[in-house]
């Protein structure tokens, strides 16, 4: 029996036991199984969490991209490693071999040295999805420099802060990025970013849209001709396996983003046994994920899980409704693609419309449909199997974070049974808790907590990037030896979790995680607004839709209410992005308020629910007076 690839529910079973009596030699067997290591551990694991303190095969040495490259190209040199499907479907797709992924990374990697870039550098990349992307991201790793990458969709004001907070010398971007039928000049918004960011001294640029754009002297370069001169050779670097690989900034509950600190040697091994078996992926197989490698979902599984295991990985540039409905299935038909990943929301925005997007296509090649993001209603779920995978191909209801770094809940393809909205069992290696609110575990099937995870596992984040304080306070606080994951869950009678959605201030919108604080930070900037709070409601595209209750000031009443809620959404736009933006905004008197002065935003969810018959126990309420005045004016 091979333990990396799992091919039923005894077997799956079999290997879960294992992962939880002997997790060491469990994990072991699995690293020794698949990877290039330059040297072998001391240690399989080491952990603490009330420090918290973890630690996975130290004392080992390697470089993540020997395994997503090097290591494949004996036997699989002329295979398709990336296929690029541009946003225009008039534009060609492209095919990179692993020999010719290999050899631009190993360009780029002696372009970012010739920058000055070293082991343990920050490195900004601001890129839209285009194969430089990736290229990017494997050449910072090639020589040991930490990659962050900021979702291209981020505003000038959301970029500068994370290019600061983990203090980037040097930044990666394009000319333009095409986004259907709009064009973006992503170089104008990088500038107008930088005129805060006095550590970057050097921005390289891909040409992508040839738009107009300012270089500025003696910062800014063209990358290309600098490619050109560089060598396809690049010595990767040696790195320990806990050197940091990347950080990736994710949403919290105050107003800073945390910088995801993720590991080298264990982020690998998790994210390839993941990729392998949840994707049920075979050699020769053609693998889509349609997230933007700006997120935790891009990183894990279109760029490292997929070439760890020399896959063909899909990176497409466009979105799913241009030039029409149809394009997702256009592409998959195209490119006959194996296993096809996507988020609920995309799901539902396209199940809007007619069947003729879909049955214009030959969908026969899926074998494997995922989702991943938020939870899915079951109502998706049904157009997901019946029109796409006609019945005939598992759903994997892949539960995980960015925190998490992998997969931690899914279903195995062809293994475990599925049941609509149940991300079902836990992947090998992963113990999940559920907790009530007092702190004690709760056992047994057929009851619902607070999701905690209580062992670790090896793609854990390892730290807040500059603020080790607060990883412990955001995930090891709130329950003693757990990592709490922000979520609440149910498990029904046969052990499958089902994820019920976040339980604390954050809001998944469209399956982009959201912090209420920065959204009411950019609010609270707007110079006629004295106060905001900000809470989700159901949106049957979105999931959740953000409803801002707005205090104007003094003398903010006098102004028209249409422009001012106009001004709201741009300032939002220009602290966060668009991404952020209210779809109702209502001005209000006054914020439901705890004595100890909280804003009750449960109170305030059940308005923009239009659930107000019973609003729980408001007895701690110091106004109660102003949740009848909401309630009133209620959109
Ligand atoms: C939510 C994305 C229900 C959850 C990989 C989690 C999900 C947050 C699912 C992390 C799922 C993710 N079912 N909810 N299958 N997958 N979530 O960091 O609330 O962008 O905590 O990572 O998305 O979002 P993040």
């Amino acid at each position: 029996m091979s333990n990396y690839s799992i091919k039923n529910l005894e077997e799956y079973f079999q290997l879960y036991r294992k992962s939880v009596r002997e997790p060491e030699n469990f994990w072991e067997e699995i690293a020794e199984e698949h990877f290039f290591w330059r040297k072998r551990w001391t240690n399989v694991m080491q952990w603490d969490f009330s420090k918290p303190e973890v630690k996975w095969f130290e004392g080992a040495k390697l470089n993540i991209t020997e395994n997503c490259l090097d290591r494949h190209l004996p036997a699989r040199g002329d295979k398709t490693a990336i296929i690029f499907e541009p946003n225009d479907p008039g534009e060609e797709a492209q095919h990179i071999s692993y020999n010719e992924l290999h050899a631009r990374v190993c360009q780029f990697a002696n372009v970012l040295k010739s920058q000055g870039v070293s082991k343990g550098d920050r490195v900004c990349i601001y890129l839209p999805m285009i194969p430089e992307l990736a290229i990017a991201v494997l050449a910072c790793a090639r020589i040991g420099a930490i990659h962050s990458v900021v979702f291209a969709g981020f505003s000038s004001q959301a970029l500068a802060a994370r290019i600061n907070d983990c203090d980037c010398k040097l930044v990666i971007t394009a000319d333009g990025s095409f986004r259907g039928a709009k064009t973006l000049n992503l170089k104008e918004i990088v500038d107008q970013g930088l005129e805060s960011c006095k550590g970057v001294k050097t921005v390289l640029v891909v040409k992508r849209t040839g738009g107009e754009i300012r270089m500025k002297d003696g910062r800014d370069q063209w990358i290309e001709p600098l490619l050109d001169k560089a060598s396809e050779d690049c010595k990767a670097e040696i790195m320990d396996a806990e050197d940091p690989l990347f950080i990736l900034y994710t949403s919290g509950s105050t107003g800073k983003p945390k910088g995801m600190v993720h590991s080298s040697a264990g982020y690998m091994v998790f994210t390839a046994y993941t990729f392998k078996n949840i994707f049920r992926y075979r050699e020769n197989d053609i693998y889509w994920c349609t997230a933007d490698i700006g997120w935790i979902t891009g990183h894990s599984y279109i760029v490292y899980g997929p070439l760890a295991n020399g896959a063909t990985t899909v990176i497409f540039e466009g979105v799913p409704t241009y030039p029409d409905y149809g394009r997702f299935w256009e592409v998959v038909a195209k490119h006959k693609v194996n296993q096809f990943y996507t988020a609920p929301t995309a799901i539902r925005a396209l199940a809007k419309e007619s069947l003729d997007f879909v049955d214009k296509y030959d969908l026969s090649s899926i074998k494997v449909l995922g989702t991943v993001g938020e939870p899915i209603n079951e109502e998706a779920w049904h157009w997901y199997n019946n029109n796409i995978g006609k019945n005939n191909s598992p759903i994997v209801d892949t539960w995980w974070q960015t925190e998490t770094g992998g997969i931690m809940i899914s279903p195995i393809p062809y293994v475990t049974p599925t049941i609509p909205t149940y991300a079902t069992l836990p992947y090998i290696g992963i113990q999940p808790a559920l907790m009530d609110e007092k702190g004690k575990e709760i056992k047994g099937n057929q009851v619902e907590g607070r999701l905690c995870i209580k062992f670790p596992w090896p793609a854990m984040a390892r730290t807040i990037w500059g603020d080790h304080q607060r990883y412990y306070d955001t995930y090891f606080s709130a329950f003693k030896n757990m990592y709490f994951t922000g979520d609440g869950a149910m498990r029904n009678a046969v052990g499958y979790y089902r994820i019920t959605g976040r339980v604390d201030d954050v809001i998944i919108v469209s399956g982009h995680n959201l912090g209420t604080a920065p959204i009411e930070d950019a609010i609270n900037e707007h110079q006629s607004v004295s106060e905001s709070a900000i809470v989700g409601y159901p949106h049957d595209i979105k999931g959740n839709a953000l409803y801002g209750f707005v205090i104007l000031k003094h003398g903010g009443e006098r102004r028209d209410r249409e422009n001012l809620k106009k001004e709201i959404n741009e300032q939002i736009s220009e602290h966060i992005g668009p991404i952020a933006k209210l779809d109702k905004i209502q001005f209000v008197p006054g914020l439901p308020k705890t004595r100890s002065g909280k804003i009750m935003r449960r109170i305030l969810r059940k308005i923009a629910a239009k659930d107000t018959s019973n609003l729980g126990d408001i007895s701690t309420l110091l106004n109660p007076e102003v949740v009848e005045a909401i309630i009133k004016d209620a959109q």
